[in-house]
């Protein structure tokens, strides 16, 4: 193995620009997104954490960008929003349209008169804020209040007129300045809003992320509809699953007529984690296959535990990388520097093995020694059961007590079973299919 072998490969983050090149699969439904936005058709992408939805919008957007027909008569704008409450949301958009239109991109609205009038909204916010954020409460009275707030209305008030200086925007203006703004785009615009999905139960009002993120996809519907923009969410797995076209009842609205496709990203397939590795093997520096960069038990363990969600995959693979590394840089440093070529090809299997990769997940599963020696086992052995004398003397647990823990193992998901021939429970890691 090179000396300079980096992880920059095995990047866990979302992939974007120079790392797009890691991509693998999802071919069809990125064309048919694509197409999608071509024909200005509002779609969501939806998908458990970490199984590619930011790196697709990122995909998009980079296509998107290199059709030069596209560009010329689109803007592309993405941002992400985690906030389900609506005037939050517009006037964040408000201040990303500002940000990113030009006059010349308008036609008929005086962008400038705008833009002023909404940064002293914002300056009033901004202050607002600050005295909930640096000054303690306790030590506020109302006093000291309106004494802070007349300063600053003074020192606003040097810089422009009075009637602007306290120029509040309630939601319903946002909205009406936010469609005078869109209507009056020359050109096409297309959002890439991210993160919708990490939209989370309320327990003061005790409403779901799905129904808080319905209600105020209701409440954007007018802007959604506009015939100058497209709009591309990602959405969390339980919208997609309560308002999913319903085949029994066609006449329902699906989407909440906002959406006309929801693209579900499922977990990765074997094949697909195994190809995805291989992909990033050989953009790394790492001469060989993956059969000399990871033992093929340790491989099979890998897969096994991260039930093809790609995050967890390479999560767990650069931890394993690194375990292995650590001993092995010790040793370094503490021989002198005559090693040569000769005694680097006797140097022991440097592969990634078992023991690594459950040293690597001690942060997701927090198993105990024993566990991990059973979890060993398995890998090795494919299978076990509470009555395997082997396993019992490995771990020095007797039947009892590992017929507990393989219970727990598997209630919790790592380990699954099926019954023999005579009911008995057969113990194997759960497979990735
Ligand atoms: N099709 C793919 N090919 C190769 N790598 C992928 C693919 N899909 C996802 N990954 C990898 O999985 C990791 C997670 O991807 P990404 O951040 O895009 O997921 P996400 O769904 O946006 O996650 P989150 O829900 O946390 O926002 C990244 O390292 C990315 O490179
Ligand atoms: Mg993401």
């Amino acid at each position: 193995m090179k000396k300079d072998f980096s992880l920059e490969p095995f990047t866990t983050l979302a992939l974007k620009e120079n790392s797009i090149k890691y991509f693998t699969g999802r071919e069809r439904m990125v064309t048919d997104m694509g197409n999608l936005i071509l024909d200005h058709q509002n779609f969501g992408i939806t998908g458990a954490p970490g199984t590619g939805k930011t790196t697709i919008l990122n995909i998009l957007k980079k296509n998107l960008d290199s059709i030069k027909s596209f560009t010329k008569s689109h803007i592309i704008i993405s941002f992400n929003f985690t906030i389900p409450n609506s005037s939050d949301f517009l006037k964040r958009l408000l201040f990303i349209l500002l940000e990113n239109l030009e006059q010349k991109d308008l036609s008929k609205i005086n962008l400038k008169d705008i833009q002023e009038n909404f940064l002293y909204t914002t300056g009033l916010q901004e202050f607002l804020r600050s005295l909930v954020r640096y000054e303690p409460a306790k030590e506020l009275d109302g006093y000291q209040v309106l004494r802070l707030y007349s300063d600053f209305i003074k020192s606003e008030l040097q810089k422009k007129e009075t009637s602007k200086a306290i120029n509040f925007i309630a939601p319903e203006n946002l909205i009406f300045l936010i469609v005078k703004l869109l209507k009056n785009s020359k050109k096409h615009l297309v959002f890439f809003i991210d993160d919708m999905d990490k939209i989370n139960y309320d327990p003061l009002t005790n409403n779901t992320g799905e129904d808080r993120l319905a209600s105020l996809l209701f409440e954007l519907k007018e802007i959604m509809e506009l015939s100058t923009t497209t709009w591309i969410f990602t959405l969390p797995i339980n919208f997609y699953e309560k308002y999913k076209i319903n085949f029994n009842r066609p006449e329902t609205t699906s989407f909440l007529g906002i959406f006309s496709d929801i693209f579900l990203l499922h977990n990765f397939s074997r094949k697909r984690t195994v190809e995805m590795f291989r992909t990033r093997l050989e953009s790394s520096t790492f001469e060989g296959k993956i059969i000399d960069f990871i033992d093929s038990y340790a491989l099979n363990l890998l897969l096994d535990l991260s039930r093809g969600n790609p995050r967890l995959f390479l999560y767990f693979l650069r931890k394993a990388y690194k375990f292995k590394e650590e001993p092995l840089k010790r040793k370094d440093e503490n021989s002198d520097s005559t090693d040569t070529p000769d005694s680097e090809s006797k140097a022991p299997d440097s592969r990634i093995k078992i023991n690594h990769i459950l040293a690597s997940i001690d942060y997701i599963f927090n198993l105990d020694e024993r566990n991990k020696k059973i979890l060993a086992y398995i890998a090795y052995k494919q299978k076990t059961e509470s009555n395997d004398h082997e396993l019992q003397e490995t771990t020095g647990l007797d039947r009892l007590s590992l017929n507990r823990r393989l219970k727990e193992l598997a209630d919790t998901g790592i380990l699954d079973y099926f019954l023999d021939q005579y009911g008995k429970r057969i113990y194997i890691t759960k497979k990735l299919t």
